[in-house]
């Protein structure tokens, strides 16, 4: 089976987690080249050691590169009432010794992708603000030829969650996102329209955590967590937002995919973060609406695909 080659750039995060262990459980049919790391969720540096550790107990052979500590032009911003103080719902994980690349995550995915075979590409999978990518295709032009796509969590066709327009992803760094948006790059927007329905029932999540697997325990702790101290509390449910990009490149026929033009506000007003989706075909040439985003998801199909994967890892 030919593997498709990725990288998935991250700021581990209870989703972002349970994104690498449904990674890992396809190793089969994901190549992950790499991890890059960026500050979101939590600062840096924890995001990092748990980037590290998660691959080390899921068995993972990869090599993690640390990003940048902050978005472009704004301060830091983290989610500590979803992710926890230590960004993975305060579940404990054995330390490992492996330690992050001496190139920062920029030069370390410029190295990656120009190192790819004549004529492979490699898809590029940001799960957390874009501020490593921005800075990647902003600096690196010349890397671009080899990204395949950028199937991104982040943004929303209608709705947000840190605003009532804007999705935390893109909200931290609006002007990250903007750059990414403009380099030319085929964009997949995997945002709330598809991911708030891919969720996790209470129920599912105790089940993992009662799980003697001890990876699948792991993602019900964390993902309990996530739902009992953020507004998933209200929803009953909890969306793994982040494992959708993966989910999208392995079955996409669980989603409703629209053909759009992807931009961003970057404003300091009410809207910003907010990003806009230029569905207006009429206006524009086929191939300038070279963007998609991700209009529906079937949840039933989601909750099975993953917790499959999550019980089939040991
Ligand atoms: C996104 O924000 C982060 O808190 C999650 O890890 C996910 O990437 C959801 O809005
Ligand atoms: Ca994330």
């Amino acid at each position: 089976m030919i593997k498709r080659k990725i990288i998935i750039d991250c700021d581990p995060g209870v989703d972002d987690a349970i994104a690498l262990a449904f990674a890992a459980a396809n190793r089969d049919r994901l190549e992950l080249l790499a991890v890059t790391t960026v500050g979101g969720n939590q600062a840096i540096e924890k995001v990092t050691r748990n980037a590290l550790d998660l691959l080390d107990f899921y068995g993972l052979d990869v090599p993690v590169a640390m990003g940048a500590d902050s978005p472009l032009i704004r301060e830091p911003m983290y989610a500590p009432e979803v992710h926890g103080e230590n960004g993975l719902g305060n579940c404990a994980l054995p330390k490992t010794s492996r330690t992050p690349e001496k190139e920062n995550a920029v030069l370390f995915l410029r190295k990656i992708l120009l190192a790819l075979p004549e004529g492979e590409k490699a898809t590029l999978v940001p799960i957390g603000p874009m501020t490593n990518i921005a800075l990647l295709v902003k600096l690196f032009p010349e890397v671009k030829d080899r990204i395949r796509e950028i199937v991104f969590m982040g943004g929303a066709a209608c709705g947000g969650n840190v605003t009532s327009s804007a999705e935390f992803n893109i909200y931290v760094d609006p002007e990250a996102a903007k750059m990414v948006f403009r380099s030319g790059i085929p964009l997949v927007m995997c945002g709330l329209d598809a991911t708030l329905k891919c969720c996790l029932t209470r129920g599912q999540v105790l089940k993992l955590c009662q799980s003697p697997q001890r990876i699948a325990k792991l993602c019900g702790d964390m993902a309990g967590f996530a739902l009992e101290n953020s507004s998933s509390k209200y929803r009953g449910v909890v969306s793994i937002h982040d494992a959708v990009p993966l989910l999208y490149l392995l079955h996409p026929e669980i989603f409703t995919v629209k053909r759009t033009i992807l931009d961003v506000d970057c404003s300091d007003g009410v809207s910003r973060g907010t990003t806009l989706c230029d569905f207006r075909w009429w206006e524009h040439e086929e191939e300038e609406m070279k963007d998609f985003v991700l209009m529906d998801a079937d949840t039933k199909a989601f909750q099975e695909k993953l917790i499959e994967a999550l019980y089939g890892l040991t």
